[in-house]
């Protein structure tokens, strides 16, 4: 059992929780720091033992790899060597849209320990919009090994209360930074040449959407059956960010078979009598996405804090409101569809 220290790094305590979170980090501590999607629990990358650490601590299975976090563009050249014939749609992407929510895999500089990338050549790498985990980056003067601050296949925490409710006891420090503005983890893609337009292939939709991809390349999702040694996203693995209550996503209604004596709770959409499926039950609890008109920006933004509020309900079973999958739609369709299981 490790005390877990909270602090808060907002106006006045900025530069005390940047430096108390560098040093730990340079000491081969491991600490939960926010980012503008979903906390991460970071570790110095070219530190193996302390990447060690996030596996344990997460008690995630070593198969599956991390993102490695950038404080600068020119720190990319000490993580991943971009390839000649993408190089010009490299640059074109992170100008548009780094800092923030885009992960490249790109093939991975030696210096990265294999631990870091599951011993695969590639290597995944983003730099985060947030300015206090970039401050921590810089500080430390080394990039960050960082997965989302959950433990293995839970929900990933968008507030520091979440990262503490997942990490108490485990990790010394939580940096806290307010609530996450993305509330879902960042888009991965891999990009490939083409004889014409180059392919990106999302690996894991998240808030850089297929629409704000398709000028820069021709958009392809995975393929189901994986080729051995096409491109996947391992940790899109089949059950993740579920609650410990089970969730159905109930695409449609008539599905819907309701057993007497349970406790029910239902995801809706907007929560509005008569809309979507909240008439549907008498239910012991609704909670909406993104109350009264229904905005997908805000249902992405509060998906994992309204599963995180269901699953502490006491509830028999979750039911959630299919979304429109346009947009932002795609991945909130994605998580949900990976919290019930049903991929
Ligand atoms: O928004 C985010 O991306 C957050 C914040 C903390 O930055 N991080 C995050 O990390 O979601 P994590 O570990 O929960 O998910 C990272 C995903 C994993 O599912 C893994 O499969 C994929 O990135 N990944 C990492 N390295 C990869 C690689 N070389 N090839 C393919 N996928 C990779
Ligand atoms: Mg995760």
């Amino acid at each position: 059992m490790t005390a877990t220290r909270i602090i808060d790094a907002s106006d006045e305590n900025y530069k005390e929780a940047v430096k108390a979170a560098s040093e730990l980090l340079a000491a081969g501590e491991v600490v939960a720091l926010p980012t503008e999607t979903v906390y991460g629990l970071a570790a110095n990358a070219f530190d193996a033992a302390a990447v060690a650490k996030v596996f344990s601590v997460k008690e995630r299975p070593t198969f599956d790899p991390l993102i490695v976090h950038v404080s600068t563009r020119a720190e990319l050249s000490r993580v991943a060597i971009v390839p000649d014939d993408i190089k010009h749609t490299v640059e074109k992407l992170l100008n548009a849209f780094w800092p923030g929510p885009l992960t490249l895999i790109l093939p991975k500089h030696p210096d990265i320990p294999d631990l870091v990338t599951s011993g695969l050549p590639t290597v995944a790498v983003r730099q985060s919009a947030n300015k206090i985990f970039r401050a921590v980056g810089k500080e430390l003067g080394q990039p960050l090994a960082a997965p989302s601050a959950n433990r293995f296949g839970r929900i990933s925490p968008t507030s520091a209360h979440a990262v503490r409710q997942e990490l108490d006891g485990r990790i010394p420090l939580i940096v806290d930074g307010g609530a996450c503005s993305e509330g879902l983890e960042s888009t991965i893609i891999h990009i490939t040449a083409g004889e014409k337009r180059p392919t990106i292939t999302i690996l894991r939709p998240g808030p850089v959407t297929k629409e704000m991809l398709q000028n820069f390349g021709k958009i392809e999702r995975p393929k189901k059956s994986r080729d051995p040694g096409a491109p996947t996203a391992p940790g899109m693995l089949e059950s993740h960010y579920a609650p410990r209550t089970p969730l159905i996503l109930l695409e449609n209604a008539d599905d819907f078979r309701p057993e007497s004596g349970k406790k029910y709770g239902l995801l809706s959409y907007t929560g509005e009598p008569g809309k979507g499926y909240t008439g549907l039950y008498p239910w012991t609890v609704v909670e909406a996405l993104s109350p009264g008109n229904g905005k997908l920006p805000e249902a992405a933004l509060r998906l994992f804090h309204v599963l995180r509020k269901l699953d502490d309900a006491e509830l028999d079973c979750i039911f959630a409101e299919p979304v429109s999958e346009v947009g932002l739609g795609v991945a909130v369709m994605d998580r949900l569809r990976r919290a019930s299981k049903q991929v």
